[in-house]
């Protein structure tokens, strides 16, 4: 099982970026956390980051040669981007949304996300848990479509 976990804008900054709503953790401490439980799963994770539109949409395009599944922060970009939405739709690979803080707490403009109709799910709040709390619910995903794999679409 091979899991793509992606961060968007900003999210390199984590450790030093507004800790009291993102935390104290670097990306990096988040990725060998996140790491070693999908390896405990069975799963491969690889990481990755950028800032730019563009280069996260060609990474979500190469999963779907390699990938089962992602897993996506897409920092701002959950709030506007019709052309990342458009990408993880058009990969067909299972995709869980996550979220360091409570984006529904927050200011209006980050009360919506346009990639959520596209993803499986959307964990939100719970800090560097929700990447956790996001890989075992992907894993859930995949596991069970090991079981009953999903019809095609046209
Ligand atoms: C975020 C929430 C977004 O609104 C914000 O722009 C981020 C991080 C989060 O993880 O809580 O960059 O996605």
């Amino acid at each position: 099982m091979k899991i793509l976990l992606i961060h968007g804008p900003n999210l390199n900054l984590l450790g030093k970026r507004e800790p009291g709503i993102y935390g104290a953790l670097t990306l990096e401490e988040i990725n060998g956390r996140v790491s070693r439980v999908a390896l405990e799963n069975g799963a491969e994770l690889r990481c990755f980051q950028s800032n730019s539109e563009g280069a996260l949409i060609d990474a979500i395009h190469q999963a779907s040669e390699w990938a089962d599944g992602i897993v996506i922060n897409p920092g701002a970009y959950s709030h506007y981007s019709y052309a990342l939405r458009d990408a993880i739709a058009s990969v067909r690979l299972p995709a869980v949304e996550v979220h360091l803080s409570n984006i529904y707490a927050r200011e209006e403009f980050r009360r919506h996300s346009v990639i959520s109709a596209v993803a499986a799910g959307c964990i939100a709040g719970f800090g560097w848990r929700s990447y956790l709390f996001g890989i075992e619910a992907l894993i859930g995903i995949l596991r069970d479509r090991e079981v009953n794999p999903p019809a095609a679409e046209s």
